[in-house]
C-alpha cells in the first residue's frame, strides 16, 4: 500500500480539494496530511454543502481518516478552530508540535507592504511574514500555544510508521507548481516551494517513501494575482467560454488561459509525476458533466485526454466531471495503477 502526494500543476486552484476529497472517499487513507498554509483555499462540495478549507485536510470527508497538519505548514488558530467546527473533525484532527502559527501582526505586516499587495498581488494572509519569522527563528510554533494542548502530535513519526505498516497515506499539497518560490515565476510566487518534494519534506517523508505523485491540472489554466500567464484570455473571451471563476480566499476574479502543454510538461518534470488528475473537463466538453464512466465521456473529451497522456507520457487516472465530491471517473483499475 502506498503514500501519495497530491500537487497542483499550474498556478493553484486546479481543484486539488476536489481530487483529494474524491480520493479520500475511494481509498479511505488511514492518514491524510495537509501541507502549505491558510493562503490556499481548497473547495469541497458535498451535496448541498460547500466547504472552503484553508487548513483542514480535504480528506475530512472520509470519517475513518486521521487528519494531520504538517510540521512545515503554517496555521492560524482562528481559522483552524472555525474549520474544525464546520467539518466536525475535533477528536480526529491533530497538528504537529512544530507547525508554525501565523499571528495578527504577520497579517498586519503584509497589509502594510505595497510590494506584496500592489506588485505581487499577495493574498495578504500573513503567510510570507510568518515564514520570514520562521527562517529568522522567532516564529511561535504549535507547541507554544495552550489552546492546542491535546491536539499536538509528531506527524513525521505517525506518517512514517503508517507507511511502514503498509497503510494508505495521502499528502495534500497546496497552490501550484508555478507559484513555487524556487521553480515558479519569481517574484510572482508564494513564500514556499510548492512541488512534490517540498511537500514530502514538509511532512517529514524521505523521497524513497513516496509511491505516487498525482499532479492535478485543470482543463484550462487560471491565475490570481500578478505575474506571467501565457496565452491569457480577455475577460470577454473567458466569459464567452464559460470560464469565469473567483478566488476562494480573496474573492478576486481569476485570470484565465487555455490548457498549456509546455507548462504541463515542466510540471510533470518538476514533480516526477506518476499520475495526472484532470478537473473541470465539463467546462470544455459540457456533455461530460457528471459522467462517472470513461466509456460514457464524449469522444472529443476522451481524445483530448489521450492527447495529454501521449504528450506527457503519464496516465490520466482521475477525471473530474463536476463539483461534487463523488463526481469523477477513476481509471486506476483499468490502467493498472494500484491506489
Ligand atoms: P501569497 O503567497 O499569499 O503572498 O501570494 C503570492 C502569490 O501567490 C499571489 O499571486 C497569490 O494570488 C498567489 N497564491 C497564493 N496562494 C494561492 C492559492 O492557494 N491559489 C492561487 N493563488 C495563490
Ligand atoms: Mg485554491
Amino acid at each position: 500500500m502506498t503514500v501519495s502526494i497530491i500537487v497542483g500543476g499550474f498556478f493553484g486552484d486546479e481543484g486539488k480539494g476536489k481530487i483529494a476529497s474524491f480520493l479520500a472517499l475511494r481509498d479511505r487513507p488511514s492518514i491524510a496530511v495537509r501541507c502549505g498554509a491558510v493562503n490556499a483555499g481548497h473547495t469541497v462540495v458535498m451535496g448541498d454543502r460547500v466547504y472552503k478549507l484553508r487548513i483542514v485536510p480535504s480528506a475530512f470527508v472520509s470519517k475513518s481518516t486521521r487528519l494531520l497538519i504538517a510540521p512545515g505548514a503554517l496555521a492560524r488558530l482562528d481559522v483552524l478552530f472555525r474549520e474544525m467546527s464546520a467539518t466536525e473533525t475535533r477528536g480526529r484532527l491533530f497538528i504537529d508540535e512544530r507547525t508554525g502559527i501565523i499571528e495578527e501582526r504577520h497579517v498586519e505586516e503584509e497589509r502594510r507592504s505595497a510590494h506584496l499587495s500592489k506588485k505581487i498581488g499577495s493574498t495578504l494572509q500573513g503567510v510570507g511574514a510568518a515564514m520570514a519569522d520562521r527562517v529568522l527563528r522567532r516564529l511561535r510554533l504549535a507547541r507554544d500555544f495552550e489552546e492546542l494542548r491535546g491536539m499536538l502530535t509528531d506527524v513525521a513519526a505517525e506518517v512514517n510508521e503508517a507507511a511502514d505498516r503498509g497503510e494508505v497515506v495521502h499528502v495534500e499539497g497546496t497552490q501550484g507548481t508555478f507559484l513555487s518560490l524556487y521553480h515558479g515565476t519569481y517574484p510572482y510566487v508564494t513564500s514556499r516551494d510548492t512541488t512534490a518534494s517540498a511537500f514530502a519534506s514538509e511532512v517529514g517523508l524521505g523521497p524513497r517513501k513516496v509511491d505516487h505523485v498525482i499532479v492535478v491540472f485543470k482543463a484550462y489554466v487560471t491565475r490570481v494575482g500578478a505575474g506571467p500567464l501565457p496565452g491569457e484570455l480577455s475577460d470577454d473571451e473567458a466569459e464567452r467560454m464559460g470560464l469565469v471563476e473567483y478566488a476562494t480566499v480573496t474573492g478576486r476574479r481569476r485570470r484565465v488561459a487555455p490548457f498549456n502543454m509546455e507548462l504541463a510538461r515542466r510540471a510533470i518534470m518538476l514533480n516526477s509525476a506518476t499520475q495526472i488528475a484532470i478537473t473541470r473537463i465539463d467546462a470544455l466538453f459540457p456533455e461530460a458533466r457528471n459522467v462517472r464512466e470513461w466509456s460514457k465521456l464524449p469522444l472529443e473529451a476522451r481524445r483530448w485526454i489521450e492527447r495529454i497522456e501521449s504528450e506527457l507520457r503519464v496516465p490520466v487516472t482521475i477525471v473530474s466531471t463536476g463539483e461534487d465530491v463523488e463526481v469523477a471517473i477513476d481509471r486506476r483499475r483499468e490502467l493498472g495503477v494500484e491506489p
